[in-house]
């Protein structure tokens, strides 16, 4: 029998298929009104036009309302101790961020805080954050270490991701980002610092089986491109994915690196080059735009236009982190989206849901509503599509169903 029934749901919007998808195809979204949605075992067993109530367990009766897969937020740095409004003066006297790290500041106050941080304290802190996502649609996130850079606090940030994944409805995908930034300790001496990720420190997170997925800050100042190359190729003969912070303030070849490493995604692209964008459409990297980080540095918007029309599968994400994005809304980053990189609602409710997924390797079972997904749902307080994207700034879920239950 069916364990959970959604009916009378007034737009069913939703993309289709277990890949990411490109070009034109992004913005195809299947619309049915007048829609069900029938789980079973957490999984959804049936999603189309009413079809006259099978007997079921539980009804929800979504009221007319919009429903879309739940949303996928792909990359997000969840766990860290403190925060850093102290910033924010700064910048609007003009410091930029590269110079705040340079400082000592940035990344860096950060990693102090989140090594002085227990991990219980860290723990609750994120699942609370975790609570919010979820009320806010997000039914699954990514999250990356980062900010420890040695050892012992990376892999503590990425137990407190494990922790939250078991207990918490939230589904979470671990990325290790151990070269996130040059701790203190380094700081005369960087290349020991590589040495160190790639001899010790990777070797290790793999083997704890912590982290799917490795990512570098590829960056001037930061990693540059050979550091990034080393860190990254090690990762991925260990068995990693391979993700990159590429081309965020300076064009400095991270879309080319991750071309040509065949990274599952490569993130930020502000500053991407037409070169550097046309490696990633010839390797079928998914380029994660990041619009709530563009808006919050106040710089511009990736192209993500040229992107489409080149075939590179566009997803977008929070970016949720501390100093550059301090917000997990996606409802937010779907809007800025729409306005700012010009993604139609279409497209961006598809870079939210299935290309976000196929970008941390669950597009099989995420991303979409069609039998045999995972029955991550949300029940939107909107009529139609358009709206969600056109009434920004309040939260404007109804419901969220995650696995096939009901949160409350
Ligand atoms: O994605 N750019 C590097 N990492 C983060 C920011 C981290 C921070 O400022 O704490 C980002 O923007
Ligand atoms: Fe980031």
């Amino acid at each position: 029998m069916t364990d959970l029934l959604i009916k009378n749901i007034g737009v069913l919007a939703t993309p289709l298929g277990k890949c990411a998808v490109s070009g034109s195809a992004q913005g195809e979204i299947q619309l049915v009104e007048n829609a069900e949605i029938a789980v079973e075992g957490g999984k959804i067993s049936y999603a189309g036009a009413e079809s006259g109530a099978p007997n079921a367990a539980a009804v929800v009766d979504a009221g007319g309302r919009l429903v879309t897969p739940g949303l996928v937020d792909a990359h997000t740095h969840l766990v860290f101790g403190g925060f850093r409004q102290n910033e924010l003066e700064m910048k609007l006297a003009g410091v930029q961020y590269l110079d705040i790290l340079r400082a000592g500041g940035g990344i860096l106050s950060t990693v102090r805080a989140t090594r002085a941080a227990g991990e219980d304290e860290l723990y609750a802190k994120a699942a609370a954050f975790a609570d919010d996502m979820l009320r806010h649609g997000t039914t699954t996130v990514e999250t990356k270490s980062g900010y420890g850079l040695d050892t012992e606090t990376e892999m503590k940030q990425l137990r407190v991701a494990a922790r939250i994944s078991r207990e918490h409805a939230i589904d979470v995908v671990s990325t290790y980002m151990g070269a996130h930034a040059f701790p203190d300790e380094y700081k005369e001496n960087r290349e020991a610092f590589v040495d160190f990720l790639v001899n010790e420190a990777l070797p290790q997170v793999a083997s704890s089986g912590l982290a799917e997925f490795a990512d570098v800050f590829a960056e001037t100042a930061v990693f540059d491109i050979a550091q990034s190359r080393r860190v990254l190729t090690t990762a991925r003969e260990l068995g990693l994915g391979v993700k990159i912070h590429a081309d965020e303030i300076n064009p400095i070849g991270g879309a080319q690196l991750a071309a040509e490493l065949g990274a599952i995604s490569a993130d930020h692209l502000l500053q991407a080059s037409d070169e550097g964008l046309d490696a990633l459409a010839a390797s079928g990297v998914i380029a994660v735009c990041l619009p709530a980080t563009s808006f919050y540095l106040d710089k511009n918007f990736a192209r993500a236009r040229t992107m489409i029309e080149k075939g590179i599968p566009v997803a977008i994400a929070t970016d949720f982190n501390p100093g550059s994005s301090p917000s997990f809304n996606m409802q937010f980053a779907m809007t800025v989206a729409c306005l700012k990189l010009r993604l139609t609602p279409k497209e961006a409710l598809c870079a939210a849901t299935l290309n976000a997924a196929a970008s941390i390797g669950r597009a099989d079972s995420k991303g979409s509503i069609e039998p045999g997904k995972d029955a991550d749902i949300v029940i939107w307080d909107a009529p139609d599509l358009n709206f969600i994207f056109y009434r920004y700034g309040n939260n404007q879920v109804h419901k969220v169903i995650k696995s096939g239950r009901v949160i409350e």
